[in-house]
């Protein structure tokens, strides 16, 4: 008996030497409501596995302010061994050689089958894995608050003529047409959904991807950006500096009609206990029915000497991938799978409705990447292109004077 239980604890010991626990410092900017619950089931599994979660958020929607202290940290020589980067930002990152080459995974676990082209090109470096997708959201939504709609007996807007028509009915009855969050990235996040409805899906692509000169500053642009000047008027004064999520939770409280965002806003919704079809409706925003703005959440991972470090690295990526955390985690985050194949039991009616939109997209060249989420241009030349869509929302600088001002700052930071 004794042997026996001499036997177990050996047998234990060495199960756990074999499990080699590490510490996995996550950097990431998931601090509201729904994203810290979203983000706990990731650290859950990891921990489950085995490796200790060491949380490094950094509050700041469109993780701005992260990305700030991200780089200090790299540049100090003490990078987290995980951070949350997206975008053409991650094959910058790559370029410098700081991070870890996933492809061995990828291979193993079938990355190039298991996601769409179109997303595994974001996640390569020179034909190498260095990111791992999380998710793939929506960001041309408009949340609506039905019960505000029929008090102000307001019809919910799908063009910007209308839109126009709803808010004047809803100002008059007393409520906020648009709760709007007055920070840089909430306002092109407002500004490139315009562009899209106003412009349609190819001439986002020229403008807003392609940075095309003469589409950057035409009379398409022109129009968008009296359109988002026409929004701003139906937002209220205590906007500037507000939170994204401050924004939705007015929509759900029954103090404005609309917001413009992403459909991480519905991790909010769902936290606080609203009922989709009675509390809340998400439908496309104006003129953009049938095209898909994405933007896909990814991780990086940072080089390592330690093996232990480089296994729990490898462990976090392949948790990200499996069905179970795609369903786990995108249920709440308010995003689709990025992943292919994953069931569709467990999602509501909007994520169902994202992710046919997203599939008849990609065959209609409607799948577009988010200029505001750092999808589609460097992080550089997003930052110039924000600053201008800001100055024009916090100024009285002309539409005209806007566009012509895109393409100088495109220019100086080719
Ligand atoms: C986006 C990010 C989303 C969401 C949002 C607000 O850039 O991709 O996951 O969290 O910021 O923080």
């Amino acid at each position: 008996m004794r042997t026996f239980k001499k036997m177990t604890l050996a047998m234990s010991l060495l199960g756990a030497l074999s499990l080699s626990a590490a510490e996995v410092e996550v950097l990431h900017w998931w601090t509201s409501g729904g994203e810290a619950e979203s983000v706990g089931k990731l650290k859950n599994l990891l921990e489950k596995s085995g490796h200790t979660w060491k949380d490094f958020s950094v509050a700041g929607g469109n993780g701005v302010n992260a990305m700030t202290v991200l780089k200090s940290r790299v540049v100090s020589g003490n990078p987290p061994t995980a951070a949350q980067i997206k975008g053409p930002s991650i094959q910058e990152w790559a370029e410098l050689g700081v991070l870890s080459n996933l492809t061995a995974l990828a291979k193993k676990d079938n990355w190039d089958k298991k996601l769409p082209k179109q997303f595994a090109d974001h996640m390569k470096y020179k034909g190498k894995y260095v990111a791992v997708p999380v998710n793939v959201h929506k960001i041309n939504w408009m949340w609506v608050n039905p019960s505000i709609f029929k008090k102000a007996g307001a019809s919910i807007p799908t063009t910007w003529k209308e839109f126009e028509i709803a808010a004047k009915k809803i100002k008059k009855a007393g409520f906020i047409p648009v709760a709007a969050g007055g920070q840089p990235w909430q306002e092109a996040t407002v500004f490139e959904t315009i562009v899209l409805g106003i412009g349609g899906p190819d001439f986002y692509r020229k403008a807003l991807v392609e940075l095309d000169y003469k589409s950057l500053n035409s009379p398409t642009m022109i129009k968008a950006f009296d359109t988002l000047r026409m929004v701003k008027s139906y937002t209220d004064k205590n906007a500037p500096g507000r939170d994204w999520n401050l924004a939705t939770a007015m929509v759900y409280k029954g103090e404005a009609a609309m917001q413009f965002m992403g459909d991480w806003a519905k991790g909010e919704f769902k936290i606080a206990g609203k009922k989709v079809g009675i509390d809340y409706i998400a439908i496309d925003a104006p003129q953009t029915s049938g095209s898909y703005l994405y933007n896909i959440d990814s991780f990086v991972m940072f080089k390592q000497k330690d093996t232990d470090k480089k296994q729990a690295q490898e462990k976090l990526a392949e948790l990200i991938v499996s069905d179970n955390f795609q369903v786990l985690f995108n249920t709440r985050k308010g995003s689709v799978p990025v992943t292919l194949g994953v069931s569709r039991e467990k999602f509501d009616d909007i994520a169902l409705r994202s992710m046919d939109t997203l599939n008849s997209a990609a065959y209609t060249k409607q799948l577009l990447p988010s200029m505001a989420h750092q999808m589609a241009i460097t992080d550089a030349i997003k930052g110039a292109v924000v600053d201008v869509i800001t100055n024009f929302y916090n100024t009285k600088m002309s539409s005209a004077d806007a566009a012509k001002a895109l393409v100088s700052a495109v220019k100086s930071e080719m």
